[in-house]
């Protein structure tokens, strides 16, 4: 939510800052802008709006270089997207851009309107900027501790001082924050594909800690004031990581890089042919000993979740229970300290997420977490670390994320299965095998989309739509029906086949589609029949199935094959087709595919 940039060194600040925003943008698009320090003064220009509206009304300003200067791109919480809501907030002295959310900005407005400060939009940020200002006495560092001191919530800023033009202010509590490291040059963004066409390297701001940035350093200071040194990292991903690389959305680019990404991220976790998760602490006897697993998360990374716990409960006959995280937080879970909790989440960031993991830990459980970014925050409270080799996602719908977390959720419940002796060597070993080829077994999904896309034209119309499965194919029945709501707009629900006669049939009417999924053999009948019952009510199926399924006459309009696979890996494959169903549905309905309205990608605020 709402991404944050810095720039200072020798070159155009406005380009960089641009460039990095650009590749922000994913965090929120309501509103773009930038402060730049210039002679005799900081010199604002922000929009309402998507970053071009920014870049169109640069353009015509003709502003002066200037080698230092601090970004944003907002994803409104307090106040309507406006030009005035827009960020960076400033006084004639400071300003300041933020990512978070500050509590208490009532109690302090009032304080700073009774000392003479107005306020002309509805932020809490222009309220900080203002408690800054007040306690600005030609010490910068003074000022922040001050301000910050009497604040409550989460922020992460960067802070221009009109008196230190040379100089950008960082500081960090709850919300993500790095500095990138340069040749005579340095940054401060939000996350790491902002810097990534500049520097590789950068540091992850800890809590409480302020960063003093210049063209020739980076100081860090820790929450008490105190010079502390900060790790320096090399982020392993490349600047075409982070580019549409000729497909026309990032999301298309990145179902398209699921093969690579299973790859990377299963077969560094095989030895022998045998699951290895690489985490001295989880012995195979200390696997043993977990009671229940309680698997976390939100979004997408929580449907992640649902698979993980069927995969555990299938293999391993662990019992594991799904939370989503902003529940988990506040209703008190009963937790004991020889379970395990999995922390599931692309971003690190998600706030409720890392709530959650901190509340496990509180209660001292250990914590296991399934994290894409390395050095995230909730990567740096885990007790244990499996990262999943996506390579950044840049699309806010997330499709190759959630595949490896699939992957390495398999990997966990196959080697729990193993140690508690549920699963033979050579079953376990033949599993593996068979998740190792997950790549190869999705491609032809990719390579023949023809059908998808015909079916996309067939249902572009559609104001509602329902996705059936049972098991495994219910999991995929939610994450494909959140895919086409959030990207295309179409109203969708999701339910369990054998749950849709308790009332939702009710709203099967003619002409309405229902998208079953009827991959499970087990229950292959029983979703067919579901699946005829809403046809006899004159919806329009598409059945999702594998090649040699028997299709009795009459059950669907429309028949998606897949090849024969496992079962239990079947969502590996399942999920492909319906990622794209939902990528064409938005396509033909000219929606913005990559940056769905209303939505983030790292929600770091509740
Ligand atoms: C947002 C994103 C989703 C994502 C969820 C969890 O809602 O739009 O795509 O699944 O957050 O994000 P995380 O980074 O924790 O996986």
């Amino acid at each position: 939510m709402c991404g944050i940039v810095g720039y200072v060194g020798k070159r155009s600040a406005q380009d960089v800052l641009l460039d990095g925003l650009e590749k922000l943008e994913y965090r929120g698009y309501d509103s773009a802008g930038v402060a730049l320090a210039q002679e005799g003064g900081i010199r604002v220009v922000k929009s309402k709006g998507r970053l071009d509206v920014l870049r169109q009304k640069l353009a015509v300003q003709a502003l002066a270089e200037s080698s230092c200067g601090i970004g944003h791109t907002r994803w409104a919480t307090h106040g309507e997207p406006s030009d005035v809501n827009s960020h960076p907030h400033s006084t004639p002295r400071v300003s300041i851009v933020h990512n978070g959310i500050i509590e208490n900005y009532g109690a302090l407005k009032e304080r700073l309107a009774a000392r003479g400060y107005t306020f002309e939009s509805e932020t809490d940020t222009e309220v900080l900027v203002k408690l800054i200002d007040s306690c600005y006495h030609g010490e910068p560092l003074q000022a922040l501790h001050e301000a910050l001191g009497m604040v409550r919530g989460s922020y992460a800023l960067a802070v221009l001082f009109k008196d230190f033009p040379d100089t950008i202010f960082a500081v960090k509590k709850e919300s993500p924050l790095i500095v990138g490291w340069g040749e005579g040059e340095n940054f401060v963004a939000s996350d790491i594909p902002a810097l990534l066409k500049y520097t590789r390297d950068y540091s992850v701001l800890e809590e409480g800690d302020l960063a003093v940035v210049t063209a020739q350093g980076i100081r860090f200071y820790n929450a008490f004031g105190e010079p502390v040194e900060r790790q320096r990292l090399t982020a392993d991903w490349d600047q075409e990581a982070a580019e549409k690389g000729g497909y026309p959305h990032f999301m298309l680019k990145e179902i398209n890089e699921q093969p690579a990404a299973i790859t990377a991220t299963v077969s560094p976790r095989v030895e022998d042919g045998m699951p290895d998760l690489r985490i001295p602490e989880l012995t195979d006897e200390r696997l043993r000993s977990i009671r229940t697993v309680h698997l976390v998360a939100c979004g997408t990374a929580m449907h992640a979740g649902m698979v993980g716990k069927a995969a555990i409960e299938t293999l391993a006959r662990v019992p594991a229970e799904v939370d989503i995280a902003s529940e988990f937080r506040y209703r008190d879970p009963i937790l004991n300290k020889d379970d395990l909790v999995i922390i599931i989440s692309q971003s690190g960031e998600t706030s409720d997420t890392l709530a959650a993991l901190k509340l496990a830990k509180s209660r001292g459980v250990p914590v296991l977490a399934i994290v894409n970014v390395v050095g995230s925050s909730i990567a740096r409270a885990a007790d244990y670390i499996l990262y999943t080799y996506a390579g950044p996602e840049i699309a806010v719908a997330s499709t190759k994320a959630y595949v490896v977390q699939m992957c390495v959720l398999y990997l966990f419940a196959l080697r729990l299965a193993y140690a508690r002796g549920e699963l033979e060597k050579a079953e376990t070993k033949r599993l593996t095998a068979e998740l190792l080829r997950a790549g190869e077994v999705i491609k032809p999904r990719l390579d023949d989309c023809e059908q998808i896309k015909y079916l996309a034209s067939r249902f572009v119309n559609t104001q509602s739509c329902f996705f059936i499965g049972r098991g495994f194919d219910y999991a995929l029945s939610l994450e494909g029906s959140l895919k086409l709501k959030e990207i295309s707009y179409v109203h969708s629900d999701a339910y369990a086949a054998g749950e849709l006669k308790h009332g939702t049939i009710s709203l099967i009417t003619d002409g309405v589609p229902v998208i079953a999924l009827a991959t499970q053999k087990k229950v292959y009948e029983k979703t067919i029949s579901n699946a005829k019952e809403t046809k006899s009510r004159g919806a329009r199926v598409i059945l999702f199935t594998t090649k040699d399924a028997v299709v009795p006459e009459g059950v669907a309009d429309y028949i998606v094959r897949l090849d024969e696979y496992e079962d239990l890996l079947m969502p590996l494959q399942l999920i492909v087709p319906l990622q794209l169903f939902a990528y064409y549905m938005a396509v033909l309905r000219g929606c913005d595919v990559d940056k769905p309205r209303n939505l983030a990608k790292s929600v770091t605020v509740e």
